[in-house]
C-alpha cells in the first residue's frame, strides 16, 4: 500500500524473511564466535562524536563526508555511529575490560548508520556483526579473527569457492609516515595520468588513492612503490607468521597490495572478504584489521586490538544467491480449528494448553470458516490440523488431521494434551 511515510532513503523494514534472515545470521554468530570464547557486548547507537574522530581519522570518508551528527540538548555533539570499533574500545576502556594486560574477546550485531549514496548493498542504515580481539599483538590474535571471519561466512553457507579473502599490511607507525610521504610523491609526479580525487588525496590520505576504483587510475597507480616492499623489520615478521599460521589452519588468502581499508586506525594486518555472487558494485561482505593505537587514541592505556565487522546485507545478497531466503515461517506444530462458533473458546484453550506444553499450537484468532482456517493452517505450514466439531466433540475428543498424509483419525482431548512434544 502506498503512504504518505515511506521508510527513509538508504533504509529498510525487516520483516518476514529478511528479520528472519538477520536472525538467522545473529544464530551463526552467536553459536560460530562464542565457541572461540567471544562475549556478547551491546554499546550505545550514538556516541560523543569525538569518539569518531579521534578514533576514525578526520581524514576518512566515513568521518568527513557520512557521518549523522546532532547536537543533542545539553549542546554536546553527537553522532549515530558509522561503525562499531571505536564504540566497543571505549566502552572496554570505561569497563576496563583489558586492565592489568586482560584480554578480552567480544562479539556485536546491530544497525549502523552512514550518509552514503544508497545502492545495491549499499545503505545509510545497514546492519553489521562484527568480533573485536582486544589484548593480544600476536600473529595468532590476527590468524584467529580471520580464520573467524571466514569460518562463519562458510558455516553461514556462502560457497568457499565464490570467495575471496585478501590480506595486507598497513605497517606500523614507525615504517608508515616514509612509506605515505613516498606515495605522495608518486602521486604529485604523476598527477597529470590521476583523477581529481587520487590527486586531492595526496595531501589528506595518501594511501587511500591505492584503491582507487578509477581504471586508469589503477594503472597508474599498479606502479607505485608497495607498501609491502617498505615494512619496517618487525612489521614484516609479523604478517610473514600471520600468513604462516592461515596456511597451517587451511584459510585461502591472496595477497592485495592495494588493499588499504577505509579507516585511519588500522596498523599492520588488514583483510577483506569479496564475493560477485548476488552482489552489486558493492562486493565487500565483510572486512577488518589491527588497531594497535586506537586505545590511545581514545585516551587509553596502549592496548593491541584486531577485529572485524561483516555487512547483514550483503551477506543476505550473497545466501539469496545460492538460494538460501529464509522465506519458512517459524514453526506450527499444530493448529486447532473449529467447526462451529460454540467451539470457538474451545479452541482458542486447547491452542493455549497446547503451547504451555512446549508445541508450537496456533488457532483461529478472528471468525474464519473452517475452511478459511484449513487455509490458514496451511500457510502457517501446520504438520497437523485438531478440527473441533460437535459429533466429536460429544464423544469428547477431535478430528486430527497429517497435514502431509491427509490422513484423519479420531483422538480424544485427553491423547490430545498429552502429545508428546
Ligand atoms: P568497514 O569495511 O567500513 O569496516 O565495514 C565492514 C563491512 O560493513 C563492509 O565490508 C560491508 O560489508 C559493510 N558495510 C559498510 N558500509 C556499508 C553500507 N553503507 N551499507 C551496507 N553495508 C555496509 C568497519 O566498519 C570496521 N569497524 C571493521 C572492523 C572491526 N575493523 C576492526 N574491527
Amino acid at each position: 500500500m502506498v503512504n504518505k511515510y515511506n521508510a527513509p532513503k538508504g533504509t529498510e523494514d525487516l520483516y518476514g524473511p529478511s528479520a528472519r534472515m538477520w536472525d538467522y545470521c545473529m544464530d551463526v554468530a552467536r553459536d560460530v564466535f562464542e565457541r572461540a570464547g567471544y562475549e556478547p557486548i551491546y554499546t550505545p547507537i550514538f556516541e560523543l562524536t569525538e569518539v569518531f574522530t579521534r578514533g576514525i581519522g578526520e581524514a576518512t570518508d566515513v568521518v568527513g563526508k557520512e557521518m549523522y551528527t546532532f547536537e543533542d540538548k545539553g549542546g554536546r555533539s553527537m553522532t549515530l555511529r558509522p561503525e562499531n570499533t571505536a564504540g566497543v574500545v571505549r566502552a572496554a576502556i570505561n569497563a576496563s575490560l583489558t586492565a592489568n594486560n586482560a584480554a578480552a574477546k567480544l562479539y556485536y550485531g546491530g544497525p549502523q548508520f552512514r550518509h552514503e549514496r544508497p545502492q545495491k548493498g549499499r545503505q545509510r542504515q545497514f546492519y553489521q556483526i562484527g568480533a573485536e580481539l582486544l589484548g593480544y599483538d600476536s600473529p595468532e590474535a590476527d590468524a584467529e579473527i580471520i580464520g573467524l571471519l571466514w569460518h562463519y561466512f562458510v558455516e553461514l553457507g556462502i560457497p568457499p569457492s565464490s570467495m575471496r579473502m585478501l590480506v595486507n599490511s598497513m605497517g606500523c607507525k614507525n615504517c608508515r609516515p616514509t612509506y605515505r610521504d613516498s606515495i605522495e610523491r608518486f602521486i604529485l609526479t604523476n598527477a597529470d595520468d590521476l583523477c581529481a580525487e587520487c590527486v586531492r588525496r595526496a595531501d589528506t590520505n595518501p594511501l587511500r588513492a591505492l584503491d582507487c576504483k578509477n581504471e586508469s587510475c589503477r594503472e597508474v597507480l599498479s606502479e607505485a612503490p608497495r607498501l609491502m616492499d617498505a615494512l619496517c623489520a618487525p612489521c614484516a615478521d609479523h604478517d610473514k607468521q600471520v600468513r604462516v599460521l592461515l596456511d597451517l589452519v587451511g584459510i585461502p588468502f591472496e595477497q592485495d597490495d592495494s588493499l588499504v581499508r577505509g579507516l585511519d586506525y588500522y596498523t599492520r594486518t588488514v583483510f577483506e572478504i569479496q564475493t560477485d555472487d548476488g552482489q552489486g558494485a558493492q562486493n565487500a561482505i565483510g572486512g577488518g584489521g589491527r588497531y594497535d593505537g586506537l586505545f590511545e587514541a581514545l585516551g587509553g592505556k596502549p592496548t593491541p586490538g584486531i577485529g572485524f565487522a561483516l555487512g547483514f546485507e550483503r551477506a543476505a545478497l550473497a545466501l539469496e544467491a545460492v538460494g538460501i531466503d529464509m522465506a519458512i515461517g517459524s514453526d506450527c506444530d499444530i493448529y486447532v480449528a473449529c467447526a462451529t462458533d460454540d467451539l470457538r473458546a474451545r479452541a482458542f484453550s486447547v491452542a493455549d494448553t497446547l503451547r504451555e506444553d512446549g508445541m508450537y499450537a496456533q488457532s483461529d484468532l478472528g471468525d474464519r470458516t473452517l475452511k478459511a482456517q484449513m487455509k490458514a493452517a496451511n500457510k502457517a505450514g501446520a504438520a497437523f490440523v485438531a478440527i473441533l466439531a460437535p459429533d466429536e466433540d460429544a464423544q469428547g475428543g477431535v478430528t486430527l488431521r497429517d497435514m502431509h498424509t491427509k490422513d484423519e483419525v479420531f483422538m480424544t482431548y485427553d491423547a490430545l494434551l498429552n502429545l508428546p512434544e
